[in-house]
């Protein structure tokens, strides 16, 4: 039989409405009985599971009128294993995983798991994708809070909304992320809509450091510089993202080229075309070439082609910087 620290642990997950715990739990149920010698138990227990966990979709609950338009619900479907970022930066990510996951451990020696997250990084590379895949990962929803329209739109009312959707964290436990973050974020000295803007800041300093709601909360930016540096010490971790390296690169293209890959496909002159470009530019290009294979009727993407396409998006970038 399970322990009584294991059943009292799955009842309580089970009432907070934690399904990733629950699984997580009962996984371990099914590994206690292996271990002692229950075999058929524990496949049965882990049978239960698998099956449940293909059916399950995370809960999401509505939110009220009043922040409708300013919160996006998803269920995100992105893997892990397409986020192509460097080691060191996804052992980061899977730590906030396996904390979440371990969540009731650390719990019991007074600790809680890291879930307030700073992204840093130029577009396009990588940020609401990593809020996507921690989605996925801890089957929980992705609410995307439009930080740009909570502010411009409700200049006033701003701080009551920040509010509003940190008491809603408590009600549906999620990912949160304030995308664009430097809205709110921006130097607090600066000297334009100072009043409201320090205001609306303060509030959110505040709501982050007294977020008790278990959610893993997220913010974004592309512009670290705009940010004060009161915001660093409130979060958990800091992560920076980086256009892609030669080798990311590599597996960037691999990826989303897949088996329209040409066999004979000679990488060096696509590695250093595309040096500089964001790996959203390069996924970009990978796709324009596959659409114009598929257009032309042949079947693989060849280098030559692939050049073509990253010179395109080069001219983008241009076009966009004159
Ligand atoms: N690190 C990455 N690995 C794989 N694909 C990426 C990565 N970064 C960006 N992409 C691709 O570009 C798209 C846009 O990236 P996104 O995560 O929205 O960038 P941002 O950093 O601006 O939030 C993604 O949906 C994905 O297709
Ligand atoms: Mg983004």
């Amino acid at each position: 039989m399970a322990t009584a620290e294991q059943i009292k642990s799955l009842i309580h997950s089970h009432f907070s409405e934690q399904p990733e715990r629950f699984y997580t739990l009962a996984l371990q149920v099914a590994a206690y009985e292996a271990k002692q010698g229950h075999a058929a138990l524990a496949h049965d227990i882990r049978e239960i599971i698998d099956i449940e966990k293909k059916k399950s979709t995370p809960c999401i609950i509505p939110f009220s009128q009043d922040l409708n338009g300013l919160v996006l619900t998803e269920a995100s479907k992105v893997y892990m294993s397409s986020l192509v970022i460097p080691d060191a930066l996804k052992e980061r990510i899977q730590l906030v995983v396996h904390e979440y996951r371990q969540q009731e451990k650390l719990r019991s020696h007074g600790l809680s798991h890291r879930r307030k997250l700073l992204l840093i990084g130029p577009p396009g590379t990588g940020k609401t994708m990593t809020a996507r895949v921690l989605s996925r990962e801890l089957n929980l929803p992705l609410n995307t809070i439009q930080v740009d329209r909570l502010v411009t739109k409700f200049m006033g009312e701003t701080s009551a909304k920040l509010r509003q959707i940190f008491d809603f964290m408590h009600q549906m436990h999620g990912i949160y992320l304030f995308d664009e973050f430097d809205a709110i974020g921006g130097e607090r000295s600066m000297d334009n809509d100072v009043g409201e803007m320090r205001r609306v800041l303060n509030a959110f300093l505040q709501f982050i450091e007294q977020d008790t709601s278990g959610s893993i909360i997220i913010a974004a930016t592309n512009n670290p510089k705009l940010l004060d540096h009161a915001l660093f010490r409130r979060f958990d971790d800091v992560l920076y993202y980086e256009p892609p390296e030669k080798k990311e690169r590599k597996q960037l293209i691999a990826n989303v080229l897949g088996v329209f890959k040409d066999s004979k496909f000679i990488w060096k002159a696509v590695l250093s075309d595309s040096e500089g470009l964001s790996h959203s530019e390069i996924d970009l290009a990978c796709r324009d070439a596959i659409k114009s294979t598929i257009l032309s009727d042949i079947s693989k993407v060849s280098a030559t082609l692939l050049r073509k396409t990253i010179k395109n998006r080069l001219e983008v970038r241009k076009g966009l910087r004159g």
